[in-house]
């Protein structure tokens, strides 16, 4: 089975057929997973700020997320988001799959009561079917590569850590950090393909706003669905 984990609009994905609700226990916590089939290709999603949009960045347990997608069978995650531009000559709206982290301050794991030291990263292999699945389908620029620095949120950024974060990454957001590491450590593939909605704050001069953002993404995901929901099939066709 293939998972999708994304924000707000990922259960608006057109094509999900028959979806079935779930609570999944597990030793972390409960997981709110929807099961349903795109083209007859079994999905299993979460939407990662939880159905009643109760769960702000620093409390979404990503633990029980990914160890409910991996008993239900899932091998492998894509991730979907919305994140803040830090480079001013990219245009925009566009999507980036980034192919590197930061996440210096969540201190996510599984593994609290053993010594596993996982090497970090995003799975290659979906990273490239994202990027060649966007470069096909989307009108959107696509960027393939670069730095996620992820913030623990739920606050936006102040522009001095923006001046400073700018320096070593590409995109900021919340989430996809968290969701690497322990996709990582519980032995599953993961990648995530970002809409850039917003120069993030003090980038261009501009001062980000909360509500704008949210805008913005609601307009843009779409397109990210799109191509999500094609990379999947491809996925499916060369995986399973
Ligand atoms: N900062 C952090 N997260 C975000 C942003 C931002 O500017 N835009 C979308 N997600």
């Amino acid at each position: 089975m293939i998972g999708i984990i994304g924000g707000t609009h990922i259960l608006e994905i057109d094509v999900l057929s028959e979806v079935e609700e779930r609570k999944i226990e597990t030793p972390f916590g409960v997981a709110e997973v929807e099961i349903g089939r795109i083209d007859g290709i079994d999905v299993a999603i979460i939407q990662r700020h939880g159905k009643r949009k109760n769960k702000p960045p620093h409390r979404i347990n990503h633990a029980a997320n990914f160890y409910a997608l991996r008993s239900l069978g899932v091998s492998h995650v894509i991730g979907m988001g919305s994140v803040g531009c830090l480079k001013e000559n990219y245009s925009l709206p566009s999507l980036i799959v980034p192919d590197d982290y930061i996440d210096l301050f969540s201190g996510v794991t599984v593994y609290n009561e053993s010594l596993v030291h996982i090497t970090p990263g995003f799975d290659e292999y979906l990273r490239k079917v994202l990027v060649e699945t966007a470069r096909e389908i989307s009108s959107f620029p696509v960027i393939d590569g670069g730095v996620y620095f992820q913030t623990r949120g739920p606050r936006l950024e102040t522009k001095a850590e923006i001046a400073m974060i700018k320096n070593f990454a590409d995109c900021v957001g919340m989430t996809a950090g968290s969701e690497a590491t322990i996709a990582k450590e519980l032995g599953l593939s993961y990648a995530v393909i970002c809409t850039m909605d917003n120069y993030a704050h003090g980038i261009k001069n501009e001062v980000v706003d909360y509500r704008e953002i949210v805008k913005k993404a609601k307009e843009n995901a779409d397109e990210c669905l799109r191509v999500v929901g094609q990379a999947v099939k491809r996925v499916w066709m060369e995986r399973f």
